[in-house]
């Protein structure tokens, strides 16, 4: 294979940018734009083949091979098979993939799974405990019936618990508020915001 010697078009145009900010174009901005490729050089190309990525689910470590571009949703949903996150409009807009990282509510879909780096993840299945009963949320869910098809719910109830770790004490607007970003087609609106209030007057109690 030819060497490629001097500099590349991205590089000099590169160079030739930080030049037109500094002063005239000649050796200053082909030096620049060497830089620039010397820069870009040291930067690790990921894929497009599958790569080694390590997330952190629900307290355990899985170390997948998957390529660069797959979302978080998907290799939750995919690669791991946990399929509490749900895929819906698959663009932001329904709050149907919520899961947790670090405990602050986000989209999984609007996310690469390569950018989750060491922070954790939780899905809705990482809500309830050990022995795999439903938690205080869940359940106040399910008593005060705030759920129809259920499309929704696994999003809706992730996004509640970040709302209630980010704030204990929820007026009702606050929690529609803090929820506005999860879509329920069914309209049950009125019942999960009674289900969050509920379950933060519990928590305060200590139960
Ligand atoms: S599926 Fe992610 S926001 Fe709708
Ligand atoms: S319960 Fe059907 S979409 Fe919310």
């Amino acid at each position: 294979m030819t060497e490629r010697r001097g500099v590349s078009r991205r590089g000099f145009l590169k160079g030739l940018g930080a030049a037109a900010v500094t002063g005239p174009v000649g050796f200053a901005g082909i030096a620049m734009a060497a830089k620039a490729d010397e820069e870009a050089a040291a930067v690790p190309v990921l894929g497009p083949g599958a790569t080694p990525v390590r997330l952190k689910v629900n307290g355990k470590v899985h170390d997948l091979s998957i390529e660069p571009r797959v979302t978080l949703l998907d290799a939750l949903r995919d690669t791991i098979g946990l399929t509490g996150p749900k895929e819906v409009c698959d663009r932001g807009a329904c709050g149907g993939c919520t899961v947790l990282l670090d405990g602050m509510a986000v989209c999984g879909c609007m996310m690469l799974a390569i950018d989750v780096g060491d922070r954790e993840v939780t899905t809705v299945e990482g809500l309830c405990g050990p022995d795999g009963a439903p938690s205080d949320l869940q359940q106040q869910f399910v008593a005060k019936d705030a759920l129809q098809c259920g499309y929704c719910t696994c999003g809706m109830v992730t996004a509640a618990e970040g709302l209630l770790r980010s704030k204990p004490v929820l007026s009702p607007d606050e929690v529609r508020a803090g929820i506005s970003g999860n879509l329920c087609r069914c309209g049950t609106y009125t019942r999960i915001v009674e289900a969050v209030i509920a379950t933060s007057a519990l928590r305060r109690k200590g139960k």
